[in-house]
């Protein structure tokens, strides 16, 4: 059997223009190379899996090039990596202090990747300090850390600040689509994008939940498998319940969401996502609006079409009904009676009982 590679190591970029969704960072970087602005101390900081590590090598290795200290079978000579997660005593901080000291055989620079550096203890924060302070001219420093608030202000005013971001779900799709491509996966383009939007920003999550779709899904990722790993509820089971109150069917949804309680989800994330269902619908109805909705193309002209069958006034009442239970769920002895009732509420919206609410007069 083939080596199963996963895709965060495989396709982790080698260059800065394969990075995805950084390239505020990647531009600046290789400009500073090329004019040799470059700081001896930076920190990269941002949320976890979107390129921190990935950047740093990168970097340490384009300097090393620029310097010449890369050998032909491309090993990098200057180039040291303190994981400080696992390393993170004063003397393992001494030790590198020591290293710092001398100046590199081969070419000018020597660099230090310290990753994970929110982890060092704070005796060895402040052995580093003094390093940090004054480096040897050869020493270029890479910090990487999740957790800014974490570094000490001496260090932090020491060093050259890189703010990665999150990336966004579009960024992640495309990514997804690119690999899914290379590995002959098929896939249902809104299927990625759901992965991505559960990913969060983080480009290494969802290439693991990507990873763990393929496999389940044989090479065959369809938004319907993706819902079900990721054990979300579906677009489709929100539209079923929306096309079914708008046909005033009480017991068919009361059975619907039997269904969906039976399957283990919970009450009270089923009504607040119904509730963002009725937000996207009225959304749906303005092609300006249309742009706030969070989906992909498919499931958007799904919604599309589903608003159309709805007054603007039905879908303002449709969000006021769920927010009211949603607001009430908590405190109720019966909550899923509240959800109930709202479901009750939602599939009378559309009955004309010739107009009960009585203008006052
Ligand atoms: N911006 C990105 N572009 C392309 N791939 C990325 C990007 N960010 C993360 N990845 C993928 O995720 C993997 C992990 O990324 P990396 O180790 O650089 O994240 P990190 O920001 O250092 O995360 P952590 O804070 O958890 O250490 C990479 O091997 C790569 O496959
Ligand atoms: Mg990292």
């Amino acid at each position: 059997m083939e080596n199963f590679i996963v895709s965060a190591r495989k396709y982790r970029p080698q260059q800065f223009d394969t990075v995805v969704g950084q390239s505020h960072i990647t531009d600046t970087l290789e400009h500073a190379i090329e004019e040799n602005q470059l700081a001896q101390a930076l920190l990269f900081c941002g949320p976890r899996g979107v390129g921190k590590t990935t950047c740093a090598r990168i970097l340490a290795r384009k300097i090393n090039e620029k310097d010449g200290s890369v050998s032909e079978d491309g090993f990098a000579y200057n180039i040291y990596e303190l994981d400080a997660a696992s390393n993170n005593s004063v003397d393992d901080i001494r030790e590198l202090i020591d290293q710092v000291r001398f100046a590199p055989q081969v070419g000018k620079y020597k660099v230090y990747i310290i990753d994970e550096v929110h982890m060092l203890s704070s005796a060895a924060f402040n052995a580093f300090l003094k390093t940090l302070e004054e480096p040897p001219a050869h020493a270029i420093f890479i910090l990487a850390t999740t957790e800014k608030h974490k570094i000490i202000p001496t260090i932090l005013s020491r060093c050259q600040i890189y703010d990665f971001k999150r990336i966004t779900i579009e960024d992640i799709q495309g990514h997804l689509r690119n690999i899914a491509q290379k590995e002959s996966i098929q896939y249902e383009d809104d299927a990625l994008y759901l992965i991505a939007q559960k990913a969060d920003g983080a480009l290494r999550d969802a290439l693991s939940i990507f990873d763990r779709l393929s496999t389940f899904s044989q090479k065959n990722i369809t938004l319907a498998k993706a819902a079900e790993v990721l054990n979300i509820l579906d677009y489709d089971q929100y539209l079923n319940i929306v096309d079914l109150a708008k046909e005033n069917k009480i017991p068919e949804v009361l059975f619907a969401f039997n269904e969906i309680v039976k399957k283990g989800f919970d009450p009270h994330i089923f009504i607040a996502g119904l509730g963002n269902h009725f937000r996207d619908l009225m959304m749906a109805q303005n092609n300006r609006t249309i742009e706030l909705i969070e989906v992909g193309e498919k499931t958007k002209m799904k919604f599309m079409e589903q608003s159309q069958k709805w007054s603007a006034q039905q879908l303002i009442d449709g969000i006021e009904i769920c927010n009211h239970a949603d607001i009430n769920y908590k405190n109720s002895k019966n909550p899923r009676l509240t959800v109930e009732i709202a479901l009750m509420q939602l599939s009378s919206l559309t009955a004309n009982l010739g107009d009960t609410k009585k203008k006052s007069s």
